[in-house]
């Protein structure tokens, strides 16, 4: 089939070399010129693993065009997904104006027969408010909710084995056709209307902030009583009902989902006449998470952190991606400033201008007060705990990930903070 995909961030690049990869002609529509340059010259601007080779793939097969012009996208399209970005407006609801504006420029360019897929996080009642905006401008092409659940690092994988596929439209031959696009793929298809499917997106996102929140708040508790949060999570986890997956307590949880669908579903809520009291102490509690690690730092740094070096391990908001954005490393970082402490920090990826960047972990390390584990990147496993107690000042670490080996640190000489461990 003919798609265009308009927006060449993380979603419409993966969604599209995805398509591809099952045989579709995609054109990818940015208006950003240097990015579609880039693209265009072979480039991937963002770090993602698997996507260069599947992009690779899919551009020397000749499916895949880029275009600085949405119009240009859209001929002799069959389907139009828009993966644009959604971002969290001041009051904490979606902010819809790319979405608007590229419905409005392209309305009356598509063919009648043309389906626009809605593939960023939006509001529910979204994709019925295009509806009526299509036909405001005069257009026949119509629109569903296709909601994507692509985690950043694994994004690739998670499109070629998705857990299942949503399609919300009032018309099954549309939800249908949209299905099709995936009849290679071995999942199963959830069809529902267009709000229940806007709704899916929001419901799972929160319930996984929530989760998180919830294990968070466990390893606070063990911690108090000297309970060890890791064996409590695998004895919950080994309850079906429950099951093992995202049950790792942290420094809480960021990105460019969980923030901001987590706001605009008390938001969608709030608008409804419900007050979503459960998910505002989520949010709360998920606040409270990144105060606590900073108490903690400025417990190991002996209760004050004015003109305390803090050596920091991973400013990406989590492992395997380059992304900083509401990142729970970079907000423990600014809090750290903010009480007068220096932070050098390295992450395998990630950089970010208001830190000092250090080129390696033990550079990072060096001259440090408290070493802080903010990222679980694997390689932070394998650097030699020996050369890091070399060259820190201190002897502290704190691990808000859990990540290292208690016992291979202190045999470093070092002191180890683990969290909701006891002794640790
Ligand atoms: C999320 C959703 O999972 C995905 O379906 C959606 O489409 C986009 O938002 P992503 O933002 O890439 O994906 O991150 P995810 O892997 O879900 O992690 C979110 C946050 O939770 C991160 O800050 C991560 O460090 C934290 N986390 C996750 C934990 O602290 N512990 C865990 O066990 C799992």
């Amino acid at each position: 089939m003919n798609v265009a995909i308009i927006g060449a961030g993380y979603v419409g690049l993966v969604t599209g070399a995805g398509l591809a990869s099952l045989g579709h002609m995609i054109r990818l529509g940015e208006a950003n010129a240097e990015r579609v340059e880039l693209l265009q010259t072979g480039g991937v601007p963002i770090y993602e693993e698997g996507l260069e080779e599947l992009l690779g793939e899919s551009i020397s097969s000749g499916r895949v065009s880029f275009h600085q012009s949405n119009v240009e996208a859209v001929e002799g399209a069959e389907f139009v997904f828009l993966c644009l970005p959604t971002p969290e407006g001041e009051d904490g609801r979606a902010d819809l104006r790319f979405i608007n504006s590229v419905i409005d420029e392209l309305a009356n360019e598509v063919s009648s027969d043309a389906i626009f897929v809605i593939k960023s996080t939006v509001p529910p009642g979204t994709v019925a408010a295009l509806r009526k905006r299509l036909a405001d401008n005069g257009s026949q092409a119509r629109v569903v909710a296709h909601p994507e659940f692509l985690r950043e690092g694994r994004a690739v994988s998670d499109f070629l084995n998705p857990d299942r596929i949503v399609v919300g439209a009032w018309d099954e031959a549309e939800a249908q056709a949209v299905a099709g696009l995936y009849s290679d793929l071995d999942t199963h298809v959830v069809v529902t209307d267009p709000t229940s499917a806007e709704m899916i997106k929001y419901a799972s996102n929160a319930y996984l902030a929530t989760r998180l929140t919830f294990v968070n708040a466990l390893a606070n508790v063990c911690e108090a009583i000297g309970a060890d949060v890791l064996d409590v999570v695998d004895g919950l986890g080994r309850d079906h009902r429950i099951g093992p997956h995202f049950l790792q307590p942290g420094p809480g949880y960021g990105g460019s989902c969980f923030p901001k669908d987590t706001a605009a579903l008390i938001a969608v809520a709030e608008d409804a006449g419900y007050d979503f009291e459960l998910l505002r102490a989520v949010i709360h509690a998920d606040e409270e998470q990144r105060r606590r690690v900073t108490e903690k730092v400025r417990q190991a740094a002996g209760g004050g952190l004015k003109g305390r070096r803090v050596g920091m391990w991973g400013i990406a908001f989590k492992a395997g991606t380059d992304d900083v954005r509401e990142s729970p490393a970079v907000r423990i970082a600014a809090l750290l400033q903010a009480e007068g402490a220096e932070v050098v920090a390295y992450d395998p990826e990630a950089s970010i201008e208001t830190l000092t960047m250090a080129t390696d972990p033990v550079a990072a390390a060096a001259d440090a007060d408290v070493l802080l584990i903010a990222t679980e990147w694997p390689e932070f496993k394998t650097v030699e705990m020996g050369r890091v107690a070399d060259v820190m000042r201190g002897y502290r670490v704190v691990d808000t990930r859990n990540l290292l080996d208690p016992k291979e640190v202190r045999a470093a000489g070092l002191d180890y903070w683990g969290f909701g461990r006891p002794g640790v």
